[in-house]
């Protein structure tokens, strides 16, 4: 097979959405995936019959979701909307939520008046993440989401037009700091939340992690559910498809040892064109194959350390460095592991840089979903 190319693996996704029709079965909530982590509609049969919805970023993601999974409900959330496309959100969205005041003045009468439900997405102002800022929303500063003092001094009579109230402030997190978000959240919106029929948690919510406290994340949806009588929503991404993906690709060169004393190897897959977050959050993707190779981490226990990088033109194109139990060679495969998340859906064609194929596995059956050829980078431009 001709490489790179991505395997999603359709079982592996649907044991994540196994456990999370858990909580919906045990809580009455309701979940939906975050297109913007992982689109690939192939799977959206799958997901439609675990999930209630999707919720979209704007006007493609939501086009998507009513294309692909009309069973379901399609919500959308943007920090800002474009006049000329607000008529078909409104004609195949179910629930909208503004990002301030104003684009609630702007739109929030003419969604009502379509049917919609309406949201205004809050910042609690309630950081619970380290090291991430540009993953923070509640950051010093944050374009996302309406503070207390904003809600006060500028929603005026508009109030009336908001069904719920939407947060999003963590990123690969745990219950406990959903918890610590929901005091926050209760402290400073409290009174509003009497007048709500939903509360949209966001998403970071990584429940389908072995160590997520499934529990505790029940409580805090009960909490809501009998302390204001609200619907609960969860709008997770990466817990959909979690460790179900990986991106194959194959070894072009291996340089003489270099001088950090870390032999450079090619591989024919980049990390800025087809896993960019590898570069932005920053992270070293897990290997699976070969077996037994680890991100390396100064610990050197063997004389098998390779940094691995992409083809481009780019010095920082560097998937990361690793400890092998063996030498690489030209044509080895290697395959990067939990690479369903926020890659697909990421991926350009910087240096013309082939797109991968995307492949679906289900059981022993490997199916050709997505091929790419020279007219997908041509066409972009
Ligand atoms: C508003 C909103 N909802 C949901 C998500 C999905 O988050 P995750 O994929 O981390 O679960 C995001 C991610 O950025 C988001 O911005």
């Amino acid at each position: 097979m001709k490489t790179p190319y991505f395997v999603i693996d359709a079982d592996l996704i649907e044991a994540n959405l196994r456990v999370l029709r858990g909580v919906i079965d045990r809580t009455g909530c309701k979940i939906l995936l975050a297109q913007k982590c992982f689109s690939c509609y192939g799977l959206y049969p799958l997901i439609s019959q675990y999930l209630n919805g999707m919720t979209a970023s704007g006007l493609y993601e939501a086009r998507l979701c009513h294309e692909e999974m009309p069973t379901g409900e399609n919500h959308i959330f943007s920090p800002a909307f474009h006049e000329d496309e607000m008529d078909e959100i409104l004609h195949i969205c179910d629930h909208i939520v503004f990002n301030s005041p104003r684009q609630l003045a702007l739109y929030g009468a003419r969604a009502k008046k379509a049917g919609l439900q309406v949201g205004l997405r809050i910042n609690p102002e309630c950081s619970t993440q380290e090291g991430h800022a540009i993953y923070d929303p509640c950051a010093p500063g944050s374009r996302l989401g309406t503070t207390l003092s904003q809600f006060e001094s500028q929603l005026t009579d508009n109030l009336s037009l908001l069904d719920g109230l939407h947060f999003h402030t963590l990123c690969e997190q745990n219950s406990d700091d959903l918890e610590t978000t929901l005091d926050a959240v209760e402290e400073k919106f409290g009174k509003y939340l009497q007048g709500m029929k939903w509360i949209n948690f966001g998403g970071g919510h990584h429940i389908t992690r072995a160590d997520y406290d499934i529990p505790r994340l029940e409580r805090c949806i009960r909490r809501m559910q009998t302390e204001y009588g609200l619907e609960v929503y969860l709008e997770p991404g990466e817990a959909i498809a979690l460790n179900a993906g990986e991106l194959h690709c194959r070894v072009m060169e291996v340089q003489p040892i270099g001088s950090d004393g870390v032999k450079n190897v090619i591989v024919d897959t980049s990390a800025a064109c087809h896993m960019p977050d590898v570069i932005e959050m920053p992270y070293t993707p897990p290997i699976v194959l070969p077996k037994e190779s680890f991100p390396f981490k100064g610990d050197r226990r063997s004389s098998c350390v390779f940094r691995l990088g992409g083809p481009t033109c780019l010095s920082g194109d560097i998937i990361g460095v690793y400890q092998f139990t063996q030498e690489m060679c030209e044509g080895d495969e290697v395959v990067f592991g939990d690479m369903a998340i926020y890659s697909m859906v990421k991926t350009n064609t910087f240096n013309g840089m082939p797109l991968p194929n995307i492949y679906i596995r289900r059981g022993e059956n490997l199916t050709l979903w997505k091929q790419f050829e020279y007219v997908d980078f041509k066409s972009r431009i």
